[in-house]
């Protein structure tokens, strides 16, 4: 709770500090309601705002609410009505803020979560439990940073062996001639530097999982010793005429197209119904957006601990804005996108304006091509484009405050091109740029 004297006192509090309800009166001295609720707007700051108006004025608080205003009160203020409202307001500022849909399912082992509440995660987790009852070899399928790992985890430590270890190996990262000793172990003097006995991965795993990750980047060679531990549940360590026995689950993973290598001779088909006994498939983030939500929460929470920080939530538009993106890089990319903002956020509040520039832009474009709608009198093409052109320059300028260098940024338009329209159609950007007035040169 705090107070400010004017329009101009409340819009210097709101640069330091995050409120979820400002009551304010229409007219005031130096900045009026209407005034800071632009302030508000084009800051893109996450807050409700409330006016309080004098019957006389009742028309300046409808404009308001035109404007983004939650609602308005007439004075002489009855309490009840006060109460209701402020209720009311926080009722909604909860509901947008969506800081409870956070759902972890799963428990990954380590302290880690595995989140989720699409119909396609929900799947995702009745197969993890259902894995977690049996000790069959699993294949995950998914693109980068689609939550392989993190599902392998959950496995194992849900399940029987979750007292063994989990040990990964990632197959694309080890070169051809290494692969085989890391996977099964060498004897000493096995090849050139091999100066010791060293036991395999395979082995370390014993009584465990061992995840194989990048499982469509081994080589031929290697994919026939694989097939024999699984098969058989022995290998033989590189340079040893003794057979070892495996007890280990082996849950692989991998991004690439499997069935067009098999086509292609680079990948075993009798490995792939080996490992393929029960396929998990995680879908890329953009197919299964009700999930951002509820992980941008998690990871709110997860970075509010390693940070030390303490960032209650995150701003609707901001919010609006992850949902919409494409996240070519999925999970593993939202989570570096809330660690960027938790780096440069410096209010309670992640906002807008902290994201990346490039989740910025894109949200930027397509609000634009969304909102661009076009309305001709006469069915004469050369009056259409300039109808065209001149509502176009309009609705880019109101979304970018009137800036002229970011809307010519932004809508792609050259800047002396934009001016020139400008001229032409004798429009004028001040009108769409704050209360300061911030145009460029
Ligand atoms: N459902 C989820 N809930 C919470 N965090 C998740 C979820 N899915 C993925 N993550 C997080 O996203 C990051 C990437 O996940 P992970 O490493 O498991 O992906 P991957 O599919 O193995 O990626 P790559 O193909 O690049 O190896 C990790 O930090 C992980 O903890
Ligand atoms: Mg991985």
């Amino acid at each position: 709770m705090d107070e400010a004297g004017d329009g101009m006192e409340a819009a210097q509090k709101l640069a330091s500090g995050a409120y979820s309800l400002i009551l304010c009166d229409v007219r005031m001295p130096r900045l009026t309601g209407l005034e800071l609720l632009k302030h508000i707007k084009d800051r893109e700051i996450s807050t409700t705002v409330a006016l309080i108006t004098a019957h006389a004025n009742v028309k300046d608080a409808v404009e308001a609410m035109r404007e983004g205003a939650f609602d308005y009160i007439e004075k002489p203020i009855n309490e009840t009505t006060l109460l209701e409202l402020v209720a009311k307001a926080k009722k909604a500022h909860d509901m947008i803020q969506k800081i409870s849909l956070s759902a972890p399912m799963l428990s990954p082992g380590e302290g880690r979560e595995c989140v989720g509440q699409s119909k396609e995660m929900k799947r995702v987790f009745q197969i993890v439990d259902k894995l977690t009852r049996v000790s069959t070899s699993v294949l995950i399928r998914g693109e980068n940073g689609t939550g392989k790992e993190l599902v392998a985890r959950a496995i194992h430590f849900n399940g029987p062996r979750k007292d063994g270890p989990f040990v990964a190996v990632n197959c694309a990262a080890i070169p051809e001639t290494l692969i085989e000793s890391e996977l099964f172990g060498h004897e000493k003097g096995a090849f050139t530097g091999a100066d010791q006995r060293q036991i395999g991965k395979f082995q370390y795993a014993a009584k465990g999982t061992l995840f194989l990750d990048e499982i469509g980047d081994t080589s031929p060679a290697t994919q026939v010793k694989l097939l024999r531990v699984l098969q058989d549940h022995s290998f033989t360590p590189v340079g040893s005429a003794r057979e070892v026995k495996s007890d280990v689950r082996i849950i692989a993973a991998t991004n690439r197209d499997l069935e067009k290598l098999i086509r292609e001779g680079k990948f075993r088909e009798d490995l792939y119904y080996r490992l393929n006994v029960m396929p998990i498939f995680l879908p890329p983030l953009r197919e299964r957006r009700e999930d951002i939500a509820g992980l941008v929460s998690h990871f709110i929470e997860k970075f509010n601990q390693e940070h030390n920080k303490q960032i209650q939530t995150i701003a609707t538009d901001a919010l609006t804005a992850l949902e919409n993106f494409n996240w070519p890089g999925n999970i593993r990319e939202l989570e570096n996108t809330i660690e960027h903002g938790f780096v440069v956020e410096s209010s309670s509040v992640l906002t807008f304006a902290s994201l990346p520039d490039h989740i910025k832009k894109a949200s930027r474009k397509s609000s634009l091509n969304q909102k661009t709608t076009l309305q001709v009198d006469s069915l004469d093409w050369e009056k259409g484009k300039e109808s065209f052109e001149r509502e176009f320059i309009v609705q880019a300028l109101k979304k970018n405050s009137g800036r002229i260098n970011l809307t010519a940024e932004i809508a792609n338009i050259p800047k002396n091109t934009l001016l020139r329209k400008i001229k032409k159609y004798n429009i004028n950007p001040r009108e769409f740029g704050g209360w300061e007035g911030n145009l460029e040169p």
